[in-house]
C-alpha cells in the first residue's frame, strides 16, 4: 500500500536541508540575541526566519496541516495537538547556536492522530540527516541505526542536560538525578547541549540513554520516533508512558536501562506544553 505521509516525508527533508544551509550562513554574521522566557532561554532572528521557512514552504504544499512552532508557541499561539495533521517544529536548538557551540540541529516531527507518523532531525554542522519513519526504522544519512545492546548500567554512558529552569529547586533535584545517576557508577554523563542530537545519540547507539525534565514538545517529537525506530524505549521519569506534552522524557536503548535511571531521578512536574 502506498504510503500516505511519504511526500509530507521527504519535504520535512528537504526543507531541514535548506534550514540547515541558513543556519550555516548565519553561523558566520553576528547574531542578534533576544531572551524569551527568562534570561537563559534564548532566541535570534535565524531562529524565528527558519521556523518561518519551514511553515511557509509546508502551508504551500499541504495548506490543511496544522503546526507546533517552538517560536510561534513563544509569540502566543497555541500548542495543541490535535488529530489533525501537526508539524512539530524547533527550527534551531537555540543556545549552542549562539555560542556557535557545534551542535546545532533543524527538528520536524509530524504527527496524526496523536502518533508520531515520521521525525527528522538534521544536525547541520555535523552534516547528518536523522529520519524515521513508523514503522520503517531509522536512518542517518540513509544507513539503518540501532540502538546499543549494553544492558548494564555500570557499562553505559547516559546524556541528560540542565535546560532553561534556573529556580533552585528545581536545579537542585536535577543535580540530585543527577549524582545519584553518576554514582550508579555509569561510565559517564554527557551533554549535547540539544534535546534532538541527545536523542539520535541513543539511537545511534553512542550512549545508552537520554533523560531530562524541562524539555518541550517540539525539542523531542521528532527524536522520540528515531529513537523508538532505531529499537529504543521511551518512557516517563516515573516510570509509565511518556507523554510529549509532560515535558519529561526518559530515552533508552532498552526497558532495564530506562528503569534503573527512573530509580535515580528525583522528578518534579514543570507545567505542561499544553497547559492553558
Ligand atoms: C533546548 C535544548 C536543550 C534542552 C532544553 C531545550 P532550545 O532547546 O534542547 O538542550 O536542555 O530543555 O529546550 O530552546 O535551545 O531550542
Amino acid at each position: 500500500m502506498a504510503d500516505i505521509w511519504q511526500r509530507a516525508m521527504d519535504h520535512a527533508v528537504a526543507i531541514a536541508r535548506k534550514a540547515g544551509e541558513v543556519v550555516r550562513e548565519a553561523l558566520c554574521d553576528d547574531r542578534k540575541v533576544m531572551t524569551k522566557s527568562s534570561s537563559v532561554d534564548l532566541v535570534t532572528q535565524t531562529d524565528q526566519r527558519v521556523e518561518q521557512l519551514i511553515i511557509q514552504s509546508v502551508k504551500e504544499k499541504f495548506p490543511t496541516h496544522r503546526f507546533i512552532g517552538e517560536e510561534s508557541v513563544a509569540a502566543g499561539e497555541a500548542c495543541d495537538l490535535t488529530d489533525s495533521p501537526t508539524w512539530i517544529i524547533d527550527p534551531i536548538d537555540g543556545t549552542n547556536f549562539v555560542h556557535s557551540f557545534p551542535f546545532v540541529a533543524v527538528s520536524i516531527g509530524f504527527s496524526v492522530n496523536n502518533q508520531t507518523e515520521f521525525g527528522v532531525v538534521y544536525s547541520c554542522l555535523e552534516d547528518k540527516m536523522f529520519t524515521a519513519r513508523r514503522g520503517k526504522g531509522a536512518f542517518c544519512n540513509g544507513e539503518p541505526l540501532q540502538v546499543s545492546d549494553q544492558e548494564d548500567i555500570k557499562q553505559s554512558i547516559i546524556a541528560t542536560e540542565f535546560g532553561s529552569n534556573r529556580d533552585p529547586e528545581a536545579v537542585d533535584k536535577i543535580f540530585s538525578s543527577l549524582r545519584s545517576i553518576l554514582c550508579i557508577p555509569v561510565h559517564g554523563v554527557r551533554s549535547a547541549g540539544t534535546a534532538a542530537i541527545n536523542m539520535c545519540l541513543v539511537a545511534s547507539g553512542c550512549v545508552e540513554a537520554y533523560y531530562e525534565i524541562g524539555i518541550h514538545v517540539w525539542d523531542v517529537a521528532a527524536g522520540s520516533l528515531i529513537v523508538s525506530e532505531a529499537g529504543g524505549v521511551l518512557m516517563d521519569v516515573e516510570g509509565g508512558e511518556v507523554d510529549l506534552m509532560s515535558r519529561r522524557i526518559v530515552a533508552a536503548n532498552s526497558r532495564t536501562i530506562a528503569e534503573r535511571i527512573v530509580k535515580e531521578i528525583d522528578s518534579f512536574s514543570p507545567p505542561r506544553d499544553d497547559a492553558p
